[in-house]
């Protein structure tokens, strides 16, 4: 098959050209996987949940997908996927909790690159490990859309390294491999996946582990999930979701000193991102309302453990880069 997309190709922006193309996609999964198994990494970001859910649609039970927990994700990421696809969808779904292999493996690595493969290199062990386990599988499902094949060079293709080792070297099905992204979010509405599933904002393959800078500890990993959940909350309250590019905290690898209950602290800082950009390539600071930002800042202080300050990055890219690691 041609790696380029028919030219002809109407751009899928409504929902009946959704529809269209969801039947079209479905008639050709049928016609090339046959009464055979596909087995899917189901991660819950955009990509891989609307390829799930067009390979469900196509042959039901025999999408097999693997949806491994590394304790990266966002808060309540891992039940979503789980009561969307096994509850909703009724998919064939393997729950895989890795948390402690990928913590334990991380513990004192402080490198960011080394943190990124140590990610990558125990995901796709797992992924190998649960296929191993599974008789009869005969295609590889991927949620590969079409500027990760124009952009080789990009962003996905630097920073997710490593390729696949021999024991996952199934025939590929990629059914959203022509669409850009917009289109797989329409694409995703009209097969009932969740609005804030599809309209997600970019998230980082090792999540949350880049932005607990240096060596990940579990309680610093866990103060930066609690304040992501703040900022998003707040963000949703304030009408801005899906009208900035990308927001988030992070949590550096240094203390200050604080004052709570008339004692003093010595505890981290939580710093809060928020970035438009077109394509990741540069990016601009939102300027977040000041009233906004006090009430983010009362709430991390107030809810979230062991944090005692809270900062705003005003930097854009370049000369920094979106995420802190
Ligand atoms: P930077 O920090 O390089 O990020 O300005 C540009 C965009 O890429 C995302 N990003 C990643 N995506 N794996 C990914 O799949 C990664 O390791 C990774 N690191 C950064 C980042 O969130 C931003 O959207």
């Amino acid at each position: 098959m041609s790696e380029l997309r028919d030219p002809n190709m109407a751009r899928i922006n409504t929902p009946e050209l959704a529809k269209a193309f969801i039947d079209e996609q479905v008639k050709a999964i049928r016609e090339q996987v046959g009464d055979k198994k596909v087995l899917l990494a189901l991660s819950g970001g955009v990509d891989s949940s609307v390829c799930a859910a067009l390979l469900i649609k196509a042959i039901g039970n025999n999408l097999v997908c693997v949806h491994v927990n590394h304790g990266l994700l966002r808060k309540g990421e891992p039940e979503q996927v789980i009561r969307v696809f096994k509850e909703e969808l009724g998919a064939n779904l393997i729950y895989v909790d890795a948390v402690d292999r990928f913590l334990d493996a991380l513990a004192g690595v402080d490198e960011p690159e080394r943190k990124r493969k140590i990610i990558g290199k125990i995901f796709i062990d797992v992924f190998a490990e649960e296929a191993k386990k599974l008789d009869g599988i005969s295609f590889l499902g991927q949620g590969t859309i079409y500027p990760d094949i124009l952009e080789s060079h990009g962003i996905k293709a630097h920073h997710n390294v490593g390729g696949l080792p021999p024991e996952l070297n199934f025939e590929l099905v990629e059914p959203v491999k022509f669409l850009y992204k917009d289109e797989v979010r329409v694409v995703g509405e009209a097969l009932g996946l969740p609005h804030n599933m599809v309209y997600r904002q970019p998230f980082p393959g090792p999540g949350l582990g880049v932005r607990c800078v240096g060596a990940i500890t579990r309680d610093r990993l866990e103060a930066v999930r609690e304040s992501d959940a703040i900022l998003r909350e707040e963000f949703a309250k304030e009408g801005l979701e899906g009208k900035v590019w990308q927001y988030f905290t992070i949590i550096p690898d240094f203390k200050s000193t604080g004052i709570k209950d008339n004692k003093r602290t010595y505890d981290w800082p939580v710093v809060i991102r928020a970035v438009n950009s077109i394509d990741a390539t540069s990016a601009s600071i939102e300027p977040l309302d000041y009233k906004f930002l006090a009430r983010v800042t009362d709430r991390i202080l107030n809810e979230v453990k062991g944090v005692n300050r809270v900062l705003y990055d005003i930097s854009p890219k370049p000369v920094a880069t979106i995420e802190w690691e």
